[in-house]
């Protein structure tokens, strides 16, 4: 029997082990749900997980329907789209299944599926969210297929708004789905450079929440714990995707991820969400390029922060030995070096820079972000140069 399993209630219900999968119909009837709508991306609505799950919740008399028109930075018509089906089918609950894309459409479905507002009266204003009603919320079960985004123990989703080319942020507290399935069974079949690039999303997660200025000792342990079974982890998990302890170990690192990130994100998730909003790269891909770049930047005020962490980790235990890790690591996992590699140019930098100065996560990287200083950083990550980014 795999030892890596248990039943945790913090932050949420959690059912984590290989092979949890199993009681998917059992945990849907739990929340009340006799007719769930499964919520996937179209890549995994073909794939054995997904046909299987419907099939043995079939098999448990528990009818579940299918909505894949999800996208990669999944836009508002998905969640639109999707909150029409729920509607028309008669459905009263959603299993949100697969990385962070359908994670978040799946959780906004789910607080759309009875409000009369459109989806961006939600966003916006500091308390917009209070006016969602909360008996027009359906329970949510997610079911993680990629250790990275975290977001089945997220109060928010990322979505964009088309019209502006800008990700927004959908938060409701109700939004943190009632019960997980974390099997890490299910992210076996995840290719390598997938795993690399959701791998080191939970790392950039965990290592913005350390850095973060906020008191929040809680999310720091948390923090902390998580680089550590990254470090151990993701290399088995990219090389030998059969590993499942790395598997496992890399999925409870990105639940933990986002648990500490309530302690606030950085400049690589400030500045990650416009270059991905505006030219479509892969979220986690993006943080792993500009994580360097983002250290050198704060160096001056997270020095003493970065030595302890690189103590915890085993490593030399220094800023530099710490930069070294992330460097090596990097390398190790095929993460490329500088933002020019991801067709970003000298000619994106000043908007890049404007929507960056303004996204909600950048309010906690450890120095304050300005447009001068976001150009400069920009550009050294676009041209590769590391000691250019140093502020
Ligand atoms: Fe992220």
């Amino acid at each position: 029997m795999n030892a890596l399993q248990g039943n945790w209630n913090y932050p949420t219900a959690v059912r984590f082990g290989a092979g949890r999968i199993s009681e998917l119909a059992e945990a849907c009837r739990a929340l009340g749900m006799s007719r769930p709508l499964l919520v996937t991306d179209r890549g995994l609505a073909g794939l054995p997980i997904v046909q299987e799950a419907i099939t043995a919740n079939q098999g448990a008399d528990l009818p579940t329907g299918l909505f894949s028109d999800v996208q990669g930075n999944p836009v508002g018509q998905n969640v639109d789209d999707g909150v029409a089906v729920f509607r028309n089918d008669g459905h009263d609950g959603v299993i949100a299944m697969g990385g962070g894309s359908a994670l978040d459409v799946g959780k906004a479905i789910a607080l759309m599926a009875g409000q009369t507002r459109p989806l961006w009266d939600f966003e916006g204003g500091a308390d917009w969210w209070t006016r969602v009603d909360p008996d027009g919320m359906a329970p949510v079960v997610a079911v993680p297929t990629t250790s990275g985004t975290g977001s089945e123990v997220g109060r928010a989703s990322v979505i964009i708004d088309a019209s502006r080319h800008t990700k927004k942020i959908i938060f409701h507290p109700g939004m943190l789905p009632a019960t997980v399935i974390a099997d890490p069974a299910l992210t076996v079949g995840l290719p390598p450079h997938l795993t690399a690039w959701t791998g080191i999303d939970a790392l950039s997660h965990n290592l913005e929440a350390w850095c973060s200025p906020l008191f929040h000792p809680m999310a720091d342990g948390i923090a902390l714990e998580g680089m550590q079974l990254i470090r151990r982890a993701l290399p088995r998990a990219v090389t030998d995707g059969a590993d499942l302890t790395a598997r496992s170990e890399m999925m409870i690192a990105s639940t933990m991820g986002a648990t500490a990130f309530q302690k606030g994100l950085g400049g690589m998730h400030a500045i990650a969400h416009p270059i991905g909003a505006t030219l479509n790269t892969h979220h986690g891909r993006t943080n792993g390029v500009l994580m360097p770049y983002v250290l050198m930047f704060n160096r001056s005020v997270i020095e003493d922060r970065l030595t302890d962490a690189a103590r915890y980790l085993n490593l030399t235990p220094s800023f530099d030995g710490f930069l070294s890790w992330v460097l090596e690591l990097r390398e190790q996992i095929g993460i490329p070096h500088a933002l020019s590699d991801l067709g970003v140019g000298e000619e994106h930098i000043e908007i890049l820079a404007r929507l960056a100065v303004v996204e909600p996560c950048g309010a906690t990287n450890p120095k304050t972000l300005s447009i001068p200083n976001l150009e400069r950083l920009i550009a050294a990550a676009v041209a590769g140069d590391l000691e250019a980014a140093a502020g």
